[in-house]
């Protein structure tokens, strides 16, 4: 059984390899009991702490609330604020309720209330039992007849066991320079990872690990979570002298406020949280399998793709776009997607967005020739937008000027020359499902790249009353959200890319809608090594698109070979997003090769393990295995990066192979074991700076 209860107070989630408690103290309140390897039975869990130090009241220390509201005593950061209609700010939360439900995924649901005052909060747990992960939100609800206001309502709190010595792994980094992985050591006080910029932000991502400082990629315990919310979003590590960490995460706090009428409920985004005693790269792996086999709105691996940005920028047009796709198709392409520059007046940044018809001075007769020439070329036809967005200089913005954000007597301020809509604002929904409605009924469209180039700034409402204008902070994201089912329920053939002027919109919130991720501006083969290294520590290949580019664009000036470029980009969901009409015969035969070998292994890559063997921040050279779940089949990529001294070329030990059974392995000529590829290793000689190799390893199967 998935969730335990004991008939009394105490309740278990087991994962196959975890065990997380929960339990009732003497006055009725939920604690936190228990999260980490797997007890068998719920009386295993041991009794959540009830210590007291002197002269502190219940709160202090040692108390581990499952959902901490500020009340009391209570100083540490708290789930959940609420103000009530009659001044009061102080929530006492006891037990009032509790449901299990079975099913594909088991929920158990512990109702909590105010002891005076009508709040209620639902806890929901969902337990992935294959992937050992906990999904938990709340739900709280006015159930009173007067107001209450809202002013922190975090998704959950993750308690790790008593200690002093935990380390924090968290993702940074800035625009063309995404997920960023850096580790530290935690001391007393508090660390938080945020955004308040509207969208989840290349600065930060919302996804957390903890370890006692020794955890490696294959071994030791490690406590991690990630969040699925796409607006402002926090998470503190608070931690204190006396070794109590925990973790809170949910949507912002910051100018966040909530009214919650009588009857009225809000509900939290999920927080994912996973335990295991595998090492950094088992963690991975589960967020990897839960995305792709529960989150993902579609199954299966992503088709190769091309991007004309690079290429043309917004210099687009159906012949030159034609031109393109010819090539793309004769390399192998699946998927041709036309950028930014299509529609209104388009010509730069500075006009057009919001104006989503079609540049009849670049395509005379609309989109539907360049369509059926994609088409007629064997490939599927995607298209940008950039929903939520509108330049001053465009129709849309000189009939709806109401429809941005803004606060009166303010200018607001442009970024890309652009200003954000109301997405809070029914009409402005209902606008933006009706125009891009329209383009995918009146063409054939495949794909959406859905982009969104600037934060939030100035964001008031001024239709709406006071009290309710800092709700633009979550009904934005709600907004995003709702236009997105809609267009997925209406047209359930279509793909979705999330884009943020890269990767500033990349979280679980928007992989439950989207079916893959732009990564990065950024696409130099070896920055992207860095970039890429840490989108996997949450986020699976399958959502990773990469593009293989020129060598000369904008971000860095590094030549590459075509193959490192390729093998770069080989290790996630494969675009191209180079000027190909400039490529020799030479170089496309090449790039068509490459691009057969990766739907050979793209199975291997999407679909199956990864194990990051070497790291980019830790050597020249880099390692990426990927391996399929039947474990028959194997790839691994190997990339030198730059050269210092006289390193010795690392030998390099695949991992996650069936250790019996036979393989072949391209580096080597007779069939060897996987448990002697996996303790011996493999030598793999990188020729010099930025040259790679792939490496297949594939089972001998009898017969
Ligand atoms: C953003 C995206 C790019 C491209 C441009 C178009 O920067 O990240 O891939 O689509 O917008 O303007």
């Amino acid at each position: 059984m998935p969730v335990l209860f004991d008939g009394g107070c105490r309740w278990a989630l087991q994962g196959k390899n975890v065990t997380y408690g929960i339990e009732l103290d003497d006055e009725n309140r939920l604690r936190h009991a228990y999260f980490g390897a797997r007890l068998p039975r719920v009386t295993d869990l041991p009794k959540a702490d009830s210590y007291h130090f002197p002269h502190e009241s219940p709160g202090g220390p040692g108390v581990r609330y499952e959902y901490p509201a500020w009340g009391s005593m209570y100083y540490r950061e708290p789930c959940l604020k609420a103000t009530f209609a009659d001044g009061v700010r102080d929530t006492r939360l006891v037990y009032e309720d509790h449901k299990i439900e079975e099913g594909e995924v088991p929920r158990l649901i512990v109702g909590l209330r105010d002891e005076l005052y009508s709040l209620r909060v639902s806890l929901h747990y969902r337990i992935f039992e294959e992937q050992d992960l906990v999904e938990r939100y709340a739900v709280l609800e006015n159930v009173g007849g007067e107001g209450i206001t809202l002013e922190q309502a975090l998704s959950a709190v993750w308690h790790v066991p008593p200690g002093s010595s935990y380390r924090l792994t968290h993702l940074a980094g800035q625009f063309a320079g995404e997920t960023q992985v850096y580790r530290e050591e935690i001391s007393p006080g508090k660390k938080v990872l945020e955004s308040r910029r509207g969208i989840t932000s290349h600065h930060a991502n919302p996804f957390f690990a903890l370890d006692w400082g020794d955890a490696t990629e294959d071994a030791g315990e490690v406590w991690f979570g990630a969040l699925g919310w796409s607006g402002s979003w926090k998470i503190s590590v608070d931690h204190d002298v006396r070794g109590h960490p925990q973790v809170s995460g949910g949507i912002n706090d910051f100018d966040f406020s909530w009214p919650l009428e009588a009857g009225a409920s809000f509900t939290t985004p999920f927080f994912v949280g996973g335990y295991t005693s595998d090492g950094f790269g088992a963690a991975s792996r589960s967020l990897h399998r839960y995305v792709m086999d529960h989150l993902s709105p579609t199954k299966g691996p992503r088709p190769v793709l091309y991007n004309s940005w690079e290429a043309t920028l917004f210099d687009v047009n159906e012949e030159g776009q034609a031109a393109l796709a010819e090539k793309a198709a004769s390399i192998g392409v699946e998927l041709f997607v036309l950028d930014d520059g299509w529609f209104g007046e388009r010509r730069d940044d500075r006009r057009g967005l919001g104006d989503w018809w079609v540049n009849r001075k670049k395509f005379p007769d609309g989109l539907d020739p360049l369509i059926e020439k994609v088409k007629a070329l064997g490939m599927s036809f995607g298209l940008w937008v950039e929903p939520e967005m509108v330049n001053p200089d465009s129709d849309l913005y000189r009939q709806h000027p109401e429809w941005i954000y803004r606060f009166p007597h303010r200018e607001p301020t442009e970024s890309r020359n652009q200003l954000l809509l109301n997405l809070a604002k029914e009409e402005v929904r209902e606008h933006l499902f009706e125009v891009l409605d329209g383009l995918l009924t009146g063409h054939d469209i495949s794909f959406i790249k859905w982009d969104m180039n600037r934060p939030f700034s100035e964001p008031g409402w001024p239709e709406a009353p006071p009290g309710r204008q800092r709700e633009v902070w979550v009904r934005h994201v709600w907004g995003v959200y709702e236009v997105l089912e809609r267009l997925r329920e209406r047209h359930p053939g279509v793909a979705f890319e999330t884009c943020a002027s890269g990767g500033g919109r990349v979280d679980l919130g928007i992989l439950r809608l989207t079916d893959q991720a732009w990564t990065s501006d950024n696409t130099d083969p070896y920055d992207r090594l860095f970039i890429q290294e840490g989108f996997s520590i949450a986020y699976p290949a399958r959502a990773m698109m990469c593009w293989v580019a020129d060598p000369e664009k904008w971000v860095r000036n590094r030549e590459a070979s075509l193959s490192y470029r390729f093998h770069s980009a080989m290790m996630g969901s494969l675009g191209i997003g180079a000027d190909l009409m400039r490529w020799t015969e030479a170089e496309l035969e090449e790039a068509r090769e490459l691009v057969e070998k990766y739907k050979q292994i793209r199975d291997t890559v999407q679909e199956g393990d990864q194990y990051r063997l070497l790291s980019p921040r830790e050597g020249r050279t880099t390692a990426v295995q990927y391996v399929s779940r039947d474990r028959s089949r194997s790839v691994l990529f190997a990339l030198c990066g730059v050269r210092r001294f006289t390193e010795p070329e690392p030998r390099i030990f695949p991992r996650g192979l069936e250790p019996d059974a036979l393989y072949n392995i391209t580096v080597e000529h007779e069939p060897v074991t996987g448990a002697a590829l996996m303790r011996r290793g493999v030598e793999i000689n990188l020729e010099g700076e930025l040259s790679s190799v792939m490496v297949e390893i594939t089972e001998v199967r009898a017969g």
